[in-house]
């Protein structure tokens, strides 16, 4: 089960990755975009870690890390992962959380992120990475009625990490990525390499739970 201070522990370990790897999600920023999403997603992650100790409940936990990432992101992801949390949040039992219920609130962020942003899978955006993810936690959730957390984050995480690298040679439909068209093909999706750190941090972090 996933208590309010595993969420914690999640976050903190997905910040300390997001800072770890701010010069690298730069770096991909950089060819298709305007290379702020290591900049923008490191500060959007500190303004979230600083809010969680006033948070006692998971739901109120993740209203307070979308707060922090909407009002410091900035950039097309601020608002975007923003919603992700927001709409998870949305799906937080008030207390325990079992693998079925990770799996309905990964779902409403990635929803929540498809209604605001619009994007499909195959557009090489961050979609492509929490796709699978979802998916294989979906797939879990279906297979077993109480599936093992370890066994399942580690999978949604290598799928998303699947996703991202599925990025690579496609054609970029949204954002600024878009704007290049063909020559965006080749280069891997930075908001999809961040959306595979937030998984991996999930199944770094949660697996003790
Ligand atoms: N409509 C969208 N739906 C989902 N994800 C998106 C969308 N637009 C952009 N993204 C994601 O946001 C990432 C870029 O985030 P960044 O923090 O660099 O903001 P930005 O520079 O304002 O974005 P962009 O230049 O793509 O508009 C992209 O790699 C992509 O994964
Ligand atoms: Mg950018």
């Amino acid at each position: 089960m996933i208590s309010t201070e595993d969420i914690r522990r999640w976050i903190r370990s997905y910040a300390d990755r997001i800072a770890e790897q701010k010069a690298y999600l730069t770096k991909l920023d950089s060819p298709i975009g305007d290379g702020d999403h290591g900049q923008n997603m490191n500060r959007g992650m500190q303004a979230a870690v600083a809010a969680l100790e006033d948070a006692a409940t998971p739901a109120a936990t993740l209203q307070a890390v979308a707060m922090g990432l909407i009002s410091k992101t900035g950039g097309a992801s601020g608002p975007l992962y923003g919603t992700f949390f927001l709409e998870a949040a949305k799906q937080a039992p008030a207390d325990a959380i079992d693998g079925a219920d990770w799996a309905a609130m990964m779902r409403a962020g990635l929803d929540g992120v498809q209604r605001r942003g619009n994007a499909q899978p195959g557009d090489k955006t961050m979609v492509d990475a929490l796709t699978p993810g979802v998916e294989a936690l979906e797939q879990a959730a279906q297979d077993s009625p109480s599936p093992a957390l370890p066994d399942i984050l580690q999978a949604a995480a290598d799928a998303t990490r699947e996703g991202m690298e599925a990025t690579v040679p496609m054609v970029a439909r949204k954002g600024r990525a878009s704007y290049l068209g063909e020559r965006s093909k080749g280069h891997q999706d930075p908001g999809a390499t961040s959306s595979y750190y937030l998984f991996q941090a999930a199944a770094d972090s949660l697996t003790s739970a």
